[in-house]
């Protein structure tokens, strides 16, 4: 029996960046994201009693298994099963937008899995199995706007909707400055800020008292605050990262170029919130009566490499029709 799942990738208006536990996947800070309707992954799970080895196709490729069957080993513990599996994964994010993301991967992964092995996970019990594989899966397992409660252990770390969602129609628009793959993965660069930032410290102190108040902005629909606390949150993060040994940054030319047009175009007084992750794509927070005028004014610089998507939904159990479609 196959078993198949979709979960949305997300973005962090306020930031997980350092574990406070790593094997256990317990963050320094809580975090605050937006679930993302175009970009998923879909994935579909079948324990095997045929098979000597867990075997993982990612887009009709095969992969090496070794990070996918350690989540695996954690579902089977639960399940107290043995079997290996086939998973098969389809992302359907476009590569070029460096979104392809751990986020919606191991939310899928975490969905059909423990399906598949007989369990029937509530949601925030989903949300701690996926945190198992990626911090930011914890918060895929939701749509809407969602916070990760950072917790002390492995109970008390889940993601959650925020109770009150914003009515406004949000829209994140993804200015892709390059598509390569990152010089620095998200888990490696964190580890190097927690390790050498002499700023992780305040960055861990400045992040979390962000929480707060974006939970009252969102619930009042204040998007200039909204906008505000995210690139706060965002930039903190970087220069956090600036001040690590050896130095670096994720930023490259057109990066700041993007951040500029966002600036330009707030002092035009279209509201526009620039953010950014472990890599140089920028994404741009707006609500939709904005989205033309802002793709208007992005396109001399960036062409066609610009995305706009509206919130998604929670992740879910889906027919094989929807994954075949
Ligand atoms: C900058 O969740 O990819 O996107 O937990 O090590 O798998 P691991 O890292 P990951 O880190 C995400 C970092 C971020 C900010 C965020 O999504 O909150």
């Amino acid at each position: 029996m196959t078993t198949y799942a979709r979960a949305h990738t997300n973005i962090a208006l306020i930031k997980y960046w350092g574990k406070a536990n790593r094997k256990l996947m317990l963050p320094a800070t809580s975090s605050i994201s937006l679930t993302l309707n175009d970009f998923y992954t879909d994935t579909a799970v079948t324990f095997d009693p045929s098979l000597n080895d867990d075997r993982f196709m990612l887009n009709g490729e095969e992969q090496n298994p070794v990070a996918v069957s350690r989540f695996l080993d954690r579902v089977r513990h639960l399940g107290k099963i043995s079997t290996y599996a086939q998973v098969t994964s389809l992302n359907h994010v476009p590569t070029a937008a460096g979104l392809a993301s751990s986020a919606s991967a191991f939310a899928a992964l975490a969905t059909a899995a423990s399906r598949a092995a007989g369990l029937n996970l509530s949601p925030t019990e989903l949300s701690r199995l996926a945190r198992r594989g990626s911090g930011s899966a914890t918060r895929s397992i939701f749509g809407g706007a969602v916070i990760w409660h950072r917790g002390h252990d492995d109970a008390s770390s889940f993601a959650e909707p925020l109770a009150i969602q914003p009515s406004l129609p949000l829209r994140m628009l993804v200015v892709t400055v390059s598509a390569e793959k990152k010089a620095v993965s998200s888990r490696k660069g964190m580890a190097n800020t927690v390790a050498t930032s002499p700023y992780y410290d305040a960055w861990v102190a400045s992040n979390e008292s962000l929480i707060e108040p974006m939970i009252t902005a969102l619930a009042e629909d204040d998007l200039a605050l909204i906008g505000k606390l995210t690139e706060l949150s965002s930039m903190r993060m970087h220069a956090a990262i600036m001040a690590e040994e050896p130095p670096f940054t994720y930023f490259l030319p057109e990066t700041l170029r993007a951040w500029q047009l966002v600036q330009e175009q707030r002092a035009l007084g279209i509201p526009a919130f620039a953010t950014m992750d472990a890599g140089p794509n920028v994404k741009i927070l707006t609500t939709e009566p904005y989205v033309d005028i802002l793709l208007t004014a992005l396109r001399p610089v960036f062409g066609d490499r610009i995305l706009s998507t509206r919130l998604g939904p929670d992740a879910s159990i889906i027919t094989k029709e929807q994954f075949d479609d």
